[in-house]
């Protein structure tokens, strides 16, 4: 089971969570990440998938800005969290 707290707000630097909050996309933030909300682009929870599309650089330009860029278990672990039912 991934938990938000536990296993994918530890992923994330002080520099992307400072970035990030400046622009509205609260990364450490279980509200704003387990939002169920959809928009045109992503059915449900747009904010958490958005996220995943930027950390995959399937939406770009590719995050964390400036990189490193995510290793494949990073990716892995938080793409379990969206499979495993966004869990606190
Ligand atoms: C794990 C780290 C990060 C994640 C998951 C992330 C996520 C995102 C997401 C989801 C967006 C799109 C926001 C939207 O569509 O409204 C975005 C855009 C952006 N991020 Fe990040 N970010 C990360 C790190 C950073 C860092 C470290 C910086 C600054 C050095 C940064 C600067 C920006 C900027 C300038 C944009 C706007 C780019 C554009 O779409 O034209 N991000 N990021």
């Amino acid at each position: 089971m991934t938990s938000f707290s536990t296993d994918i707000v530890p992923l994330f630097r002080q520099k992307d969570i400072n970035c990030m909050n400046g622009q509205g996309v609260e990364l450490t933030s279980y509200t704003y990440m387990s939002d169920p909300t959809g928009d045109a682009t992503y059915p449900d929870h747009a904010n958490a998938r958005r996220v995943l599309a930027r950390l995959k650089g399937d939406e770009k330009p590719r995050m964390p800005m400036g990189g490193p860029f995510w290793t494949d278990d990073a990716l892995n672990t938080y793409q379990s969290w969206l499979d495993g039912g966004f869990l606190a």
